[in-house]
């Protein structure tokens, strides 16, 4: 089978991944963190089936499980069975699924397209909707909180839940969303776009290192290497985002775009093209930090060049 066709393939990851490893490495792990999220939420035959069946229409839907295959992929570099990250790998996609249902609200983005389907709220209700996210929050620190004590002890379960806490948190997503509402149709400086950006997209990306960091017991120089790569890797990914909302056509991303005129974006400050070379900027020096890791790093470069190319 060519390689378009194997793309053609959902669940997808956009046609940017040219290097064919890399997207049989991407897909695996994909199955693998879809297989277990089914295990991980009841299923929509379980009272309240509503409120079920809600959390799995966000979370089952075509999405490209960047951050959880991100964290395993860290934790593989340093001869550890990264399947055993697999649970805390879910619960950043959980986490990530409940920011996007809670971004399309009305009083949030007003979106009406997520992951090629209806948003959550307008199928569900906003009530629904709400409700799903938090119970897909608070599954997420239930899991952690159950950590495989068994294997791991009591100390690899808590640094999980205070990583994933932390990346929420006013210092994390919630911190980035306020201030990204707070920000509709008045003009910010570029300080204040980067925090943003960071807080909103960027923190759950550097928890994803952390947890695999983390889990991995790496050298603190190695450790550093992988958290600047984080940083600028999520900066990264939400300015093509921004780009792509700029871009693209909404039956290619599975959501609406346009959704940022009237916002101040990289692309507001410097035009498509300059937005385009701080992204490509970013890669670069995403790319950069990871000398340290030498011949390990090929993986991780990877998602750097898929970060580059996306198309979705
Ligand atoms: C979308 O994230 C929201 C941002 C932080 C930019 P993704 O582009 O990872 O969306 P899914 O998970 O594949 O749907
Ligand atoms: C939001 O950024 C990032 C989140 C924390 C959900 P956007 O509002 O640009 O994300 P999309 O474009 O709706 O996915
Ligand atoms: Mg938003
Ligand atoms: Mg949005
Ligand atoms: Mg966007």
């Amino acid at each position: 089978m060519g390689a378009l066709a194997l793309l053609n393939d959902a669940p997808t990851i956009g046609d940017a991944v040219q290097n064919m490893s890399f997207e049989t490495y991407w897909r695996e792990k994909q199955r693998l963190i879809e297989k277990r999220l089914e295990e991980l939420v009841p299923s929509a035959e379980i009272e309240p089936k509503k409120l079920h069946e809600s959390v799995r229409y966000s979370l089952f839907a075509d999405a490209k499980r960047i951050r959880p295959v991100f964290t395993m992929a860290v934790a593989s570099l340093f001869r550890v069975d990264e399947s055993e990250l697999l649970d805390c790998a879910c619960t950043l996609e959980m986490v990530h699924t409940s920011s996007l249902i809670l971004d399309d609200l009305p009083c949030m983005d007003g979106a009406t397209l997520r992951r090629g389907k209806a948003a959550n709220h307008l199928v569900f209700g906003e009530d629904t909707a709400i409700l799903a996210a938090l119970f897909l929050l608070n599954r997420a620190f239930g899991i952690l909180a159950d950590y495989k004590r068994s294997l791991f002890g009591p100390t690899l379960p808590v640094q999980f839940v205070s990583i994933l806490s932390r990346s929420i948190s006013s210092e994390g997503i919630i911190g980035g969303q306020i201030v990204d509402l707070a920000s509709k149709n008045i003009r910010i400086d570029l300080e204040t776009l980067e925090f943003i950006h960071s807080h909103k997209t960027g923190a759950l990306f550097i928890a994803s290192a952390e947890m695999g960091t983390a889990f991995a017991k790496v050298r603190e120089v190695e450790r550093q290497a992988i958290l600047n790569f984080a940083k600028n890797l999520g900066l990264a990914f939400q300015i093509t985002d921004d780009i792509l909302d700029a871009t693209a056509d909404p039956s290619t991303i599975g959501k609406d775009t346009g959704k940022d005129i009237g916002k101040t974006t990289f692309i507001s400050f410097c035009g498509l093209d300059g937005a385009r070379q701080l992204a490509n900027e970013l890669i670069d020096t995403a790319e950069q930090s990871l000398r340290p890791l030498k011949s390990r790093a090929e993986l991780l470069l990877s998602f750097a060049e898929f970060v580059r190319h996306r198309t979705k």
